[in-house]
């Protein structure tokens, strides 16, 4: 790895065009609020926070499109950060694609964040974007395994007991977050190129061969995915409101 720091430009792509099906019936998962403001603000704040950020594209449901437009219009950015909303499609890889589409020319460091983990600290932000700087090409936060997994059969039967086919060693399995980190050209190439169904862009990546590499993420980069994990992310907030004295 090259350790000569190139100047770049950053910008952030946020996939926010979910329904949210695992949270359960509501408003899209982005506009879901914690402790009174959007989801997707903090994120988008998350993201802003990060000095090296000047770019925000939201890629938002194509139904709310005007709702998420003038959400941000309200929430006050800082002045270095510009952001555009674009609608999203069907699967998250699409909705990533229209946001990487809407890229202007001078960008050459991407970053891409899910709406869904809205309270990632500045300091993982930067370390991702510090990776990149530094020479690689995809960089994805993660952290270690707390459970043991399984690799299973698909049951033949629904709801019958599932077989084993092997256990991997955990020491060796990250279980990876956003923001994930990109030079510009190859995470274009990689979603040109790979039309598999995948869950994350660094995959993608891989599929062409090149190297990804891991950076330490961190426990408030969870994903709100599940009812539990509102309860959670409002209590970060709130432990965050305490310390801060507020
Ligand atoms: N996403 C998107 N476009 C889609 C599907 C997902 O932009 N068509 C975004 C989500 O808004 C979220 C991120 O991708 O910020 C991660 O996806 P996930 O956590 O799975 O969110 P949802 O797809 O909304 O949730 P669910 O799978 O429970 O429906
Ligand atoms: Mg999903």
């Amino acid at each position: 790895m090259s350790h000569e720091t190139r100047p770049s430009r950053t910008a952030v792509v946020i996939p926010a065009a979910g329904r949210g099906v695992r949270l359960g019936p509501g408003a899209p998962k982005a506009l879901r609020a914690l402790s009174g403001t959007p989801m997707l603000v903090h994120a988008v704040r998350a993201m802003a926070a990060s000095r090296a950020v000047s770019l925000v594209v939201v890629v938002a449901p194509p139904e709310g499109l005007g709702e998420v437009k003038s959400l941000l219009d309200a929430h006050a950015l800082p002045e270095r950060t510009d952001f555009l909303v674009v609608p999203g499609g069907d699967s998250r890889q699409e909705s990533v694609k229209l946001g990487l589409d809407a890229l202007p020319p001078g960008i050459d460091i991407v970053l891409v964040h899910d709406a869904a983990r809205p309270l990632v600290p500045v300091d993982t932000v930067d370390t991702v974007i510090e990776a990149v700087r530094d020479g690689a090409v995809a960089v994805v936060p993660a952290l270690p395994l707390a459970d043991t997994v399984k690799q299973v059969e698909a049951a033949v039967v629904p709801g019958e007991p599932e077989p084993v086919v092997a256990t991997p060693e955990r020491s060796r399995l990250r279980a990876v977050q956003t923001p994930q980190g990109f030079d510009r050209d190859t995470l274009i190439r990689a979603h040109e190129t790979v039309t598999d169904n995948v869950t994350d862009d660094a995959s993608m990546v891989e599929q062409l061969g090149l190297r990804v590499v891991v950076v330490p993420g961190h426990e408030e980069a969870f994903k709100v995915t599940r009812p539990l994990d509102l309860v959670l992310a409002e209590a970060v907030l709130a432990r965050r409101r305490a310390n801060d004295g507020f």
